[in-house]
């Protein structure tokens, strides 16, 4: 049977390694992971105990107008439920997305090093991907993303991803840049530009300024949030989209009607409330990154200060080795290759053993990997 190109060439999305895996592989017992920025307080309490009461229904279908959640959403995040949307995580937001704005040969547009999952999706809905090189500084560089999309017609760009704050490199578009950006490209019929907003709560430079303050301004502008960093919940697979009405309602026409379960409902409507849990799963992302920031100092291995809760660094050294000496030792971190980057790694914040651990394991493996001349 005859499978299309892009479809055989499509490059899988790399997860990072589990932590059974790694024990199995080096006959290890305790493995840290810090390699999927998950949250390393776990899931707030509040939504365990609804989940656990959520528990004796199962044998139900779930709500597949998610009712309970949009309200909660609509209250905590301030628009209407007809601007809300849930996904199976935002990775299948990203996916349908692709698949409702993007035909055939169609393209997709992004920054190099931007989040891999918009250019596993473009091939897969048999789209074309288009990257602009990064700024110094592993930034974003919007104007010539803007530039490229209007000085290449031809190209039948309909969908541009931003990730604010990015992930692998943690750097961020300013309030200033997204303005101008937006103004350059808002309110077009022929392309959607989407903000993707996973790493939103832990950004802590004041010029940040997330994209959903212009939803009512620009009728082609959508925002992507997540419930697998901050909210916990990354195991249940849960996204959420803020766009104009009429996106919302192509989307809700296109996802399956029960792409989110109820447990993943419920824990969600709980975890967006409990505010506590939120404040202290940034103030662990914050210390842990400072705590990184020293220490990779006092290893002399340069580092992109953050807004996620990840740093991503140079280890001036073949980075596939050290990751695989830190293996040895029972640590996780993520390799960057497929982004192009061949001596950095991406750490995650940990709790504070785990980060300790992680850098302490470092130091040893930075002895026995030689420096790239
Ligand atoms: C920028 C960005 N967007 C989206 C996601 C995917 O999130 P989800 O778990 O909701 O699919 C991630 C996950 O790492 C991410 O880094």
């Amino acid at each position: 049977m005859k499978i299309s190109p892009e479809i055989l060439n499509l490059v899988p999305y790399k997860p990072g390694k589990p932590i059974s895996e790694t024990q199995r592989e080096y006959g290890l017992t305790t493995v840290y992971k810090l390699a999927s920025n998950e949250n390393p307080l776990g899931t707030s309490p509040k939504a365990m105990a609804a989940v656990k009461l959520a528990l004796d229904h199962q044998n139900l279908y779930p709500d597949p107008s998610h009712y309970e959640l949009l309200q909660t959403l609509s209250k905590e995040w301030g628009f209407p439920t007809k601007q809300l949307a849930i996904g199976n995580g935002s990775d299948e937001l990203i996916d349908l997305l692709t698949r409702i704005y993007c035909e055939p040969g169609d393209g997709v547009l992004t920054s190099v090093a931007a989040f891999n999952a918009y250019e596993v999706s473009a091939p897969a809905n048999r789209a074309v991907i288009h990257k602009i090189p990064m700024k110094p500084g592993y930034l974003f560089d919007l104007p010539a993303v803007a530039d490229y999309f209007l000085s290449h017609p031809e190209k039948k760009i309909r969908l541009i991803f931003v990730s604010n704050p990015n992930n692998p490199t943690g750097t961020f578009v300013p309030k200033a840049d997204v303005e101008s950006f937006l103004e350059k490209v808002g309110n077009r019929d022929d392309v959607m530009v989407i903000f993707d907003e996973a790493y939103n709560e832990f950004v802590r430079d004041a010029s940040y300024a997330s994209a959903q303050n212009y939803i009512s301004e620009y009728k082609n502008l959508i925002v992507l949030r997540t419930f697998s960093k901050i909210y916990g919940l990354a195991g249940f697979r849960l996204g959420a989209m803020i766009a104009p009405a009429e996106v919302v309602e192509v989307y809700n026409r296109v996802r399956k009607p029960f792409n989110v379960n109820d447990l993943a409902q419920v824990a969600a409507n709980a975890a967006v409330q409990d505010k506590e849990f939120i404040e202290r799963s940034q103030q662990i992302c914050w210390k842990g990154l400072d705590y990184f920031y020293k220490k990779l100092e006092e290893l002399g291995l340069p580092y992109i200060p953050s807004q996620g809760n990840f740093v991503m660094f140079d280890t001036l050294r073949d980075a596939a080795k050290v990751n695989e000496a830190l293996l040895r030792r029972g640590i996780i971190m993520r390799p960057l290759l497929n982004y192009g980057f061949k001596t950095h790694l991406r750490l995650s914040v940990g709790l504070e053993h785990e980060n300790e651990a992680a850098l302490k394991a470092l130091a040893e493996v930075l002895k026995e990997v030689p420096l790239l001349s």
